[in-house]
């Protein structure tokens, strides 16, 4: 299991050291969360703090957008060369030009699925994609409670990929923590992110992502 802690629940003022200790860690990717504040009632960070991340961080970025104009953040972070740039199919109306525009620029794209949004909808795209990424809570704030029916989502997405597109994973963000990690990986899941277990966890971050892996 690739294991790809959640910058969110970092502390802001030693950002830097909280990046480190992640990577020192043994994690994978660094997941970071951009938020508008219109596609989702929360906003984060942009280009200039992440950039300050790229720097500091010694593994790949994993870049989720919840946001509204994603071609506008597309070109934002594309100059920090992400391993992955991760899309909301809600706000996309056009998600195979975006998909493909983010492949042309050397980065692998992937599309976000909210809770409720059918694995149906990637029927005629997973195919352009790298990665799927499955919400278990909804977007907008880390430490939320982990919805349980994304396991069964994943088994099914799994059928999807391997029928179409083996190589694409399945990464799952939201409420993860050691309680569920097994029924991921029995639900075929490649990568999980987690938040506030990786941060808040009483012995560390070492012995919180040792626990996920
Ligand atoms: C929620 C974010 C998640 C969040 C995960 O909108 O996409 O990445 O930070 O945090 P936890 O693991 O605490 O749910
Ligand atoms: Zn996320």
């Amino acid at each position: 299991m690739l294991v790809a802690p959640s910058i969110l629940s970092a502390d802001f003022g030693n950002l830097a050291k909280d990046v480190k200790a992640i990577c020192n860690a043994g994690c994978d990717l660094v997941h970071v969360d951009v938020m508008d504040g219109h596609f989702v009632p929360n906003l984060t960070i942009g280009p200039v703090v992440v950039e300050a991340v790229a720097n500091v961080a010694t593994k790949p970025l994993d870049i989720h957008l919840m946001v509204e104009d994603n071609n506008f953040f597309v070109d934002l972070f594309a100059p920090l060369k992400p391993e992955y740039i991760s899309f909301h199919i809600e706000s996309e109306r056009h998600a195979n030009r975006l998909a493909n525009k983010i492949k042309s620029l050397g980065i692998k794209p992937a599309i976000v699925l909210n809770p409720h949004t059918s694995i149906s909808s990637l029927e005629y795209i997973i195919e352009d994609l790298d990665m799927v990424l499955l919400m278990s809570v909804n977007p907008g704030f880390g430490g939320q409670k982990f919805i349980s029916a994304v396991a069964e989502k994943a088994s099914r997405l799994k059928e999807l990929i391997l029928r179409k597109n083996p190589e694409c994973l399945i990464e799952v963000d939201g409420g993860v923590s050691n309680k569920n990690i097994d029924i991921l990986q029995s639900a075929g899941v490649d990568i999980v992110v987690a938040g506030s277990y990786v941060y808040k966890h009483p012995n560390g971050v070492k012995e919180a992502i040792e626990s996920l892996k």
